[in-house]
């Protein structure tokens, strides 16, 4: 079987790639959510696809007890506190959590919609009752118009190339990366489906999700249709 997109994608090589999404940015995306309020300072929380742990790291010393969970057992490596598991089958038990995030677009990579609206069925299952969801995303159309074609940059010693597109039909972002280092070439791709505001809405509510505030960034900025993101807060009714 075909490896899915998401599972080649963040490997060793995404610290390289993102290496400009630091443990200070989360730092201050975290500080941000708790002082604006769109994140109660409630535990347990659980960090969705959690990455490396920047974000659960800075929970943790705010003063939370938070889990965190995601697919790439190279991203979790030497971490605790971490399941390595897939987002559309969570191991915990029903109503569980205070909290639960999902930072830096890790929403949405499920080809069939159907997979996409089970994370949120599985979100909704383990928050406890008025648990909060914060889900971090992307807003399309500001997006879509300041699309990069395509970029070059060198880090970590890797020569990145990336090519991004808008897939209309699949409604997806597609960002194609060619990784070059050390005489080796490697390719592999991120494929996103992004959500107008009022679509993720219905979406979310159709898993028992309410939103209850959309904001433009971590500190809670007014939501315009200009804003490249959206931070969306659910609440479990
Ligand atoms: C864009 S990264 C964000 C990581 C982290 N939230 C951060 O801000 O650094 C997306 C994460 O989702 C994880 N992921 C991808 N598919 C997954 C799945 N099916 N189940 C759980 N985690 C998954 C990846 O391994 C990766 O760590």
């Amino acid at each position: 079987m075909r490896t899915p997109w998401y599972q080649r994608a963040f490997q060793s090589e995404y610290f390289s790639l993102y290496a400009h999404r630091t443990q200070a940015e989360a730092d201050a995306q975290v500080s941000g959510l708790l002082q604006s309020g769109l994140l109660p300072r409630e535990s347990p929380l659980l960090d969705l696809c959690c990455g490396a742990g920047r974000h659960l790291s800075a929970f943790r010393s705010a003063g939370l007890r938070a889990w965190g969970l995601d697919l790439s057992s190279e991203l979790l490596r030497g971490q605790h506190g971490v399941v390595r598991g897939d987002m559309r089958v969570l191991p915990f038990v029903g109503a569980r959590f205070a909290a639960v995030t999902s930072l830096f677009t890790s929403f949405g990579y499920f080809e069939s919609e159907s997979e996409n609206v089970q994370v949120l069925f599985e979100i909704r299952r383990v928050l406890r009752d008025g648990g909060v969801l914060l889900l971090d995303h992307v807003n399309p159309k500001p997006t879509i118009a300041a699309l990069v074609p395509e970029s070059r940059e060198e880090r970590g010693g890797a020569l990145i190339t990336s090519r991004r597109r808008h897939d209309e039909r699949g409604r997806r972002i597609v960002k194609e990366i060619e990784y070059a280092k050390d005489g080796l070439v490697e390719n592999w791709h991120e494929s996103v489906r992004i959500y107008e505001p009022d679509e993720l809405d219905a979406l979310l509510a159709m898993a028992g999700l309410f939103v209850e505030r959309r904001c433009a960034d971590f500190m809670g900025a007014e939501f315009t249709p200009a804003c490249p993101r959206q931070l969306v807060r659910a609440v479990k009714h």
